[in-house]
């Protein structure tokens, strides 16, 4: 007999305690905390019938985009499908299929299909809202938790999720005041939901706001530094109002505290680690030998490229340890990945290998080479993936590049807009100064 979700989904299924333990593991991937792999297995030890648990671990699995886990993904998929008896979760399994087999327009079409029929599924708005922000479409990172929420009632859980998305999506659209209220709204219903602390971090970040976003996270430590799967991302944040107010002593101390790469670190946290240690180098200041470690870290999951952000930060990584051979050979790798047909292929002839090219040269001294593939790579920059705020390390590099090939006009014009955002910035006044 089938079950209903509190949001009026129907679901395959057999046992209602398990649907209890379905929806703490699915509040748990809303919020970025606890163990929701755990938690649905919790569920299917109660019910193996229950395809939603079976999918949530899929979609996890699929959408971490460390290759480690992206086999555990199809093993998932494949106990979904076979018992899988609504539409809708037969199209959800078809969504994971496509993303874990690198076909991202599938995946977000299937996505849209669910969510038109049934805007509050909340296992498709999220993983939908992680596929446009990985697949790089911007305007879909609004559009869809907006269309969501039209159709939230009032007072039915969940919402303060569907706030937190749009809040995401508003910043990263530049509507600023907008996304800081959304976010606020939604941690009035959850303060330890993590994606609208992160919100407003980024509405900090991109205004200068350091001393208020080095507050934010101090005084919300609890809510998103314990026992959360985004923990990473936000030290980074954290991390990255100190590199604006060139403080390298404070931005190291959380690198180590909760950046420096460990056993359980999975690619895009060492991503994280990467932009941060790159940033500061950049900066002229000594990272010791963390790049060292990183680097190691990186050298397994860059054997199998699945994502463009992901390849471009393996390639800071080594480079800022020197290790020219083995950065060589990653853009030989990403080359012949990129001669394939999928998103990935494409997204790497379009952006990933010309940026990893210009890292390359960079770190070889070949500023002029490296200027000039960032200055062409910059208005695609939206394709690498990932935040604006991620995606400043190639305006960073190229205003260095810029300097060091004897551009400083060029490096200066790109610092003074962005001293207009960032009023406050030591770290840019520095830089302006160094031009002249
Ligand atoms: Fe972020």
């Amino acid at each position: 007999m089938p079950l209903d979700d509190p949001r009026g989904l129907r679901l395959t299924g057999s046992a209602p305690a398990a649907l209890d333990r379905y929806e703490a593991a699915l509040d748990d991937v809303l919020s970025f905390h606890g163990d929701p792999i755990g938690g649905a297995d919790a569920a299917l030890a109660t019910d193996p019938s229950l395809v939603s648990a079976h999918l949530l671990k899929a979609h996890v699995f699929a959408f971490s985009l460390h290759p480690g886990l992206l086999p555990k993904a199809a093993a998932c998929l494949d106990a979904a499908e076979a018992l899988a008896a609504e539409p809708r979760e037969r199209t959800h399994a078809a969504a994971a299929r496509a993303w874990l087999e690198g076909r991202v327009e599938t995946a977000r079409s299937a996505f849209a299909n669910i969510l038109d029929d049934h805007p509050r599924d909340l296992l498709a708005l999220f993983f939908a809202h992680q596929a446009d922000f990985f697949g790089a479409d911007e305007s879909a990172l609004l559009g869809r938790p907006e269309r969501a929420l039209a159709a939230w009632p009032a007072g039915l859980t969940g919402r303060g999720y569907v706030e937190a998305m749009c809040a995401f999506g508003l910043e990263e659209a530049g509507r600023y005041a907008e996304a800081e209220a959304m976010a606020r709204g939604a941690l009035d219903a959850n303060p330890r939901d993590a994606w609208a602390i992160h919100a407003v971090a980024h509405v900090m970040e991109m205004q200068g706001r350091d001393t208020e976003g080095i507050d934010w996270y101090a005084e919300r430590r609890a809510d998103w530094a314990e026992d959360c799967f985004f923990a990473v991302h936000n030290w980074w944040h954290w991390a990255l109002y100190h590199v604006d107010r060139d403080d390298p002593t404070a931005a190291l101390a959380i690198y180590d505290e909760g950046l420096a790469p460990h056993r359980r670190s999975i690619t895009l946290n060492l991503c994280d680690a990467a932009s941060l240690l790159w940033r500061l180098a950049l900066g002229g200041h000594d990272t010791g030998d963390r790049f060292g470690a990183l680097a190691a870290a990186f050298d397994e999951p860059a054997k199998r490229p699945c994502h463009v952000f992901n390849d471009v930060h393996a390639m800071l990584a080594f480079v800022g340890a020197g290790r020219r051979q083995r950065a060589a050979e990653h853009l030989a790798g990403l080359v012949s990945v990129a001669e394939g047909r999928d998103r990935h292929a494409e997204m790497l002839r379009m952006i990933g290998v010309p940026v990893a090219r210009a890292f390359l040269d960079f770190a070889d001294g070949r500023f002029a080479e490296a200027f000039g593939e960032l200055e062409r790579a910059l208005p695609r920059a939206p394709l690498m993936t990932g935040s604006k705020a991620q995606r400043d390390v190639l305006e960073m590099t190229l205003i260095e590049a810029a300097i060091g090939a004897g551009e400083r006009e060029a490096a200066a014009r790109h610092l003074r807009a962005r001293l207009t955002s960032k009023p406050e910035s030591a770290r840019i006044a520095r830089d302006l100064r160094r031009c002249g």
